[in-house]
C-alpha cells in the first residue's frame, strides 16, 4: 500500500500532552519536533510547534524495504535542540540505577560529543520541571541515546522516573550540549575518575574511544559505595579484557555480609593514585562525581603538582547540604572583600528574604545570593535546565542563556540566576 501523506498541519499543543504513550493504532499521527537552536526562535515558540503527518499503516515487506534504518546516508543528524523522543529500552543496571534509551520516531544520528548532557522537558502531577542527564551512551552507536539515572531518597525526577517511564512513552530532552567532554580536550592519555553515577560522562568517552578503535590510553578509575554499586560492571570487564589500551580499576568503599570482593577498599588516595596510575601527571583528567570525592580529588591533584589545566571537572548539582557550605563559604569570602571598589559594585537585593549584597561587575545572580548566605537551587549552571529562575522585581541584567526559559517567562520578569549578571542596581524576588 502506498504511503499516502494526507497533510502536512501545524499543531498547537498545550502542555498536558508533553509525555505521552504512543498508542497501537494502525495508523497513528507522528509528532516531529522542530529542532531548531532555542537561541534562534526560543524555547516557547519550539514548544508550541510540531509538524504533524498522517502515516498509512505499511506492509512486513514495505516495512522492511523502506525502513529508513537502512539508509543510513539519508539519516538526518541530531542539532542543539529541542526534540521528542520515546523511550525505547530501560535497564536495570544496579539496585537503584537505570538505563533509559530513546529514539526518535523520525530516524536521527544522535552525534554529540561524548561528556555532553540533556535536559528532559517533563510534567509530573500537573508542575512542568526539567532535569539534566549525561548521555551516558556513545554517539559510535548513534541511532538511539541512553541517560542512566540513580534513584535519589526523596529526589522528584529521579524516582518519577524510575517509577514511571516505560518503553514507549515520549518526552522532550534539550540538547545536546556541554563543554566537559572528550572532544574538546584530546590526548593520547587519558585517566577518567568517577564516584557513582559520576560514571556517566566518564563511560560515554570511553565507550567512543573503544568503539572507534582510538589510539588513546585509558586508565578508569572508578569508585563504588560497595560491590552491588558498581554501575556498568561486566561491560566495563570486558572492554579491560579485550583492548590493551583499557586499564580499569574499581575501589569499593565498602562490601557488603556475604558479598565477595577482591579488589580496592577504601578511597582513592595518593598511593592508590600511584599504584593504578603510576604516570597520571602525563595524563588529561576528567572527573565527575559526589563533590566531597571531587573536592578529594581535587586536593590531591594539587598537592601533587598535576597541571590543573588539564583537570576536567562535572558536576551533578550540589545537595543542599553542600548548597550551605557553598553559601557560608561565599559569605564568608565576600565578608573578606568587603573592601575592594565599592563605587563599582552592583546591589543585589533580595526582598523576601531581606537581604541585600553589593557584588562585582561580572558576578551573577546566583553568585550574589550564595554570597547572601541565600540557596537558590540550581541544577546545570548553564542557562539550560531553568532550576534557578527567579523573578526580577526591577534592574537590568545581561542573561545569556541556553535555552532553559520561555519568552513568556522573560516577558513576566522571569531571568536565570545561574546566567544573569546585574547591570547595575537589582532587585530579585527570593
Ligand atoms: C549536567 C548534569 C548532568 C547530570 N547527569 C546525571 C546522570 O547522568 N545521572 C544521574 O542520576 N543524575 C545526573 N544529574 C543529576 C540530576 O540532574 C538530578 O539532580 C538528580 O536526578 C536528582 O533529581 P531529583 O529531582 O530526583 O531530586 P531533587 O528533587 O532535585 O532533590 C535532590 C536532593 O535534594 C533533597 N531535597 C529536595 N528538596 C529539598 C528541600 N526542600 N529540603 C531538603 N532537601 C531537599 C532531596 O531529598 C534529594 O536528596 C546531572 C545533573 C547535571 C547538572
Ligand atoms: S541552573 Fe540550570 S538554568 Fe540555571
Amino acid at each position: 500500500m502506498e504511503c499516502a501523506i494526507a497533510g502536512v498541519a501545524i499543531h498547537i499543543h498545550g502542555r498536558h500532552d508533553r509525555i505521552r504513550s504512543r498508542r497501537a493504532s494502525p495508523c497513528y499521527l507522528r509528532l516531529v519536533a522542530i529542532s531548531t537552536p532555542m537561541s534562534r526562535i526560543g524555547m516557547c515558540a519550539a514548544r508550541t510547534l510540531r509538524i504533524i503527518r498522517i502515516i498509512k499503516p505499511q506492509s512486513a515487506v514495505e516495512t522492511s524495504m523502506s525502513n529508513p534504518f537502512l539508509n543510513p546516508v539519508t539519516t538526518q543528524t541530531w542539532a542543539n535542540g529541542r526534540h521528542i523522543v520515546r523511550c525505547v529500552k530501560v535497564i536495570q543496571e544496579t539496585w537503584d540505577v537505570r538505563t533509559f534509551c530513546f529514539m526518535a520516531d523520525q530516524p536521527i544520528m544522535f552525534f554529540f560529543k561524548p561528556g555532553q548532557f540533556v535536559t528532559l522537558e517533563l510534567e509530573i502531577e500537573g508542575q512542568p520541571i526539567m532535569r539534566s542527564y549525561t548521555i551516558s551512551s556513545s554517539p559510535s552507536v548513534p541511532y538511539s541515546f541512553s541517560v542512566t539515572i540513580k534513584r535519589v531518597p526523596g529526589g522528584r525526577v529521579s524516582n518519577w522516573l524510575h517509577d514511571t517511564l516505560h518503553e514507549g512513552q515520549e518526552l522532550a530532552v534539550h540538547g545536546p550540549v556541554g563543554l566537559f567532554n572528550a572532544i574538546d580536550f584530546p590526548s593520547p592519555k587519558m585517566l577518567y575518575l568517577s564516584g557513582g553515577v559520576g560514571i556517566t560522562p566518564v563511560m560515554s568517552m570511553a565507550r567512543w574511544f573503544y568503539d572507534t578503535n582510538a589510539n588513546v590510553d585509558m586508565v578508569f578509575v572508578h569508585s563504588a559505595r560497595s560491590p552491588k554499586d558498581i554501575i556498568y560492571h561486566r561491560e566495563l570487564e570486558h572492554m579491560a579484557s579485550r583492548i590493551d589500551n583499557f586499564s580499569l580499576h574499581i575501589i569499593c568503599e565498602k562490601h557488603g555480609l556475604g558479598e565477595p570482593w577482591s579488589g580496592y577498599r577504601g578511597y582513592l588516595n595518593q598511593k592508590l593514585m600511584e599504584l593504578i596510575a603510576p604516570d597520571y601527571l602525563e595524563r588529561e583528567i576528567f572527573c565527575c562525581g559526589p563533590t566531597p570525592y571531587m573536592n578529594a580529588v581535587k586536593r590531591l591533584l594539587e598537592t601533587s603538582g598535576y597541571d590543573m589545566s588539564r583537570y576536567h571537572e562535572e558536576s551533578f548539582g550540589a545537595t543542599p547540604a553542600e548548597v550551605k557550605a557553598d553559601a557560608v563559604e561565599h559569605a564568608e569570602q565576600a565578608a573578606e572583600a568587603a573592601e575592594v571598589d565599592v563605587a563599582e559594585l552592583n546591589e543585589v537585593e533580595f526582598v523576601s528574604s531581606g537581604k541585600s549584597i553589593r557584588v562585582a561587575p561580572g558576578e551573577t545572580v546566583h553568585a550574589a545570593a550564595a554570597k547572601a548566605g541565600l540557596m537558590i537551587p540550581k541544577a546545570c549552571g548553564m542557562g539550560i535546565c531553568g532550576t534557578c529562575k527567579v523573578l526580577k522585581l526591577g534592574g537590568e541584567v545581561e542573561m545569556e542563556h541556553n535555552g532553559g526559559i520561555t519568552d513568556d517567562d522573560v516577558a513576566d520578569g522571569y531571568i536565570l540566576s545561574c546566567c544573569s549578571v546585574p547591570k547595575g542596581d537589582v532587585r530579585i524576588e527570593y
